[in-house]
C-alpha cells in the first residue's frame, strides 16, 4: 500500500515578500527518489526550506510526514526535523569532535538517553555507509565524500520517513558523487524516500529517477530527453 509522505496543493514559495514559486503541486509516496532540478536561483533551495520549516508555509496546503506545513507552530519544527533527515552540500560536521562524538551529540539532542542505544544506532547508520572504520576520526581527517556520507548517517539516526538532501554532491568529485550517489540509492533501497536537489546532469543520466524542474517561478516534472 503507497502512504504520502509529501502532499502539496497550490504552494506558493516566498523569500521575504519575493514569491520564488507558484501554484506547487506536488505528492511523494514512500519509497521514491526523487531530483529536483533547474537553474541557480530558480527556488530549489527556497522549497527544500519550506519542507523543513526553514521558511514558512502561508500560501496553499502542505503536509509532510504527518505534519500540516500551515498549522506548525514553533515548538513542533524540532519533531518535523526529527522525521526528516535533511543533507546540505557542506556537510556541517561540528570540527571540534569524533564522528562518533558527532552522531552521539545529534542523538542527545533529540532526547536518546540510554549509552548501549546510543552506540548501537551509531554503529549501524555508519556501517550503513561504510564508515564504521573511521568512527573514532576527526572531520579533518576525513576527505569530503566520507565527510558527506557521514553526514548521511548523520540523517540516518532517527529513522526519517523522508531524505531530503539539497546539493549533497556540489562539492565533490565526480568519481567520490558516485559514491555519494551509490549510498543514497542503497538506502533508498531499503524504503526511504529521498528527494535530492542536484546541478549535476551526468548524476541524472548515471542514475535516473523521477525529475521535477524549477523554472520561470513554476515547478514540473520533466522526462529526461528534454533535460
Ligand atoms: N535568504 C534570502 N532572502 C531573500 N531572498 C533570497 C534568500 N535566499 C534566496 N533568495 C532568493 O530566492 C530565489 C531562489 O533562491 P534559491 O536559493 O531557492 O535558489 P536555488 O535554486 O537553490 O539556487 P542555487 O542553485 O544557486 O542553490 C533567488 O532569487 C534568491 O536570490
Ligand atoms: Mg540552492
Amino acid at each position: 500500500m503507497s502512504k504520502t509522505v509529501l502532499s502539496l496543493q497550490g504552494v506558493g514559495i516566498y523569500q521575504n515578500e519575493h514569491k520564488v514559486l507558484s501554484n506547487v503541486n506536488l505528492e511523494v509516496q514512500k519509497g521514491e527518489f526523487i531530483y529536483l532540478i533547474g537553474k541557480t536561483g530558480s527556488g530549489k533551495s527556497s522549497l527544500m526550506k519550506t519542507l523543513y520549516a526553514d521558511l514558512p508555509l502561508h500560501e496553499g496546503q502542505g503536509t509532510i510526514v504527518d505534519y500540516d506545513l500551515r498549522k506548525l507552530k514553533e515548538k513542533d519544527i524540532p519533531f518535523l526535523r526529527r522525521s526528516l533527515g535533511v543533507v546540505f552540500q557542506d556537510f556541517k560536521l561540528l570540527p571540534d569532535r569524533t564522528i562518533f562524538e558527532n552522531l552521539q551529540f545529534v542523538l542527545k539532542a533529540t532526547g536518546w538517553t540510554e549509552k548501549e542505544g546510543i552506540q548501537r544506532k551509531i554503529e549501524e547508520v555508519l556501517d550503513r555507509v561504510g564508515m564504521l572504520p573511521h568512527a573514532n576520526k576527526m572531520p579533518h581527517q576525513l576527505s569530503g565524500g566520507e565527510q558527506q556520507r557521514v553526514a548521511i548517517a548523520r540523517a540516518l539516526l532517527n529513522d526519517p520517513d523522508l531524505i531530503l538532501a539539497d546539493e549533497p554532491t556540489g562539492n565533490l568529485d565526480p568519481q567520490t558523487s558516485a559514491e555519494v550517489m551509490e549510498v543514497l540509492f542503497k538506502i533508498n533501497g531499503n524504503g526511504r524516500t529521498i528527494i535530492m536537489v542536484t546541478h549535476d546532469y551526468a548524476l541524472l543520466l548515471k542514475y535516473p529517477a523521477k525529475t521535477l524542474k524549477c523554472e520561470d517561478g513554476s515547478v514540473f516534472e520533466v522526462v529526461q530527453r528534454s533535460l
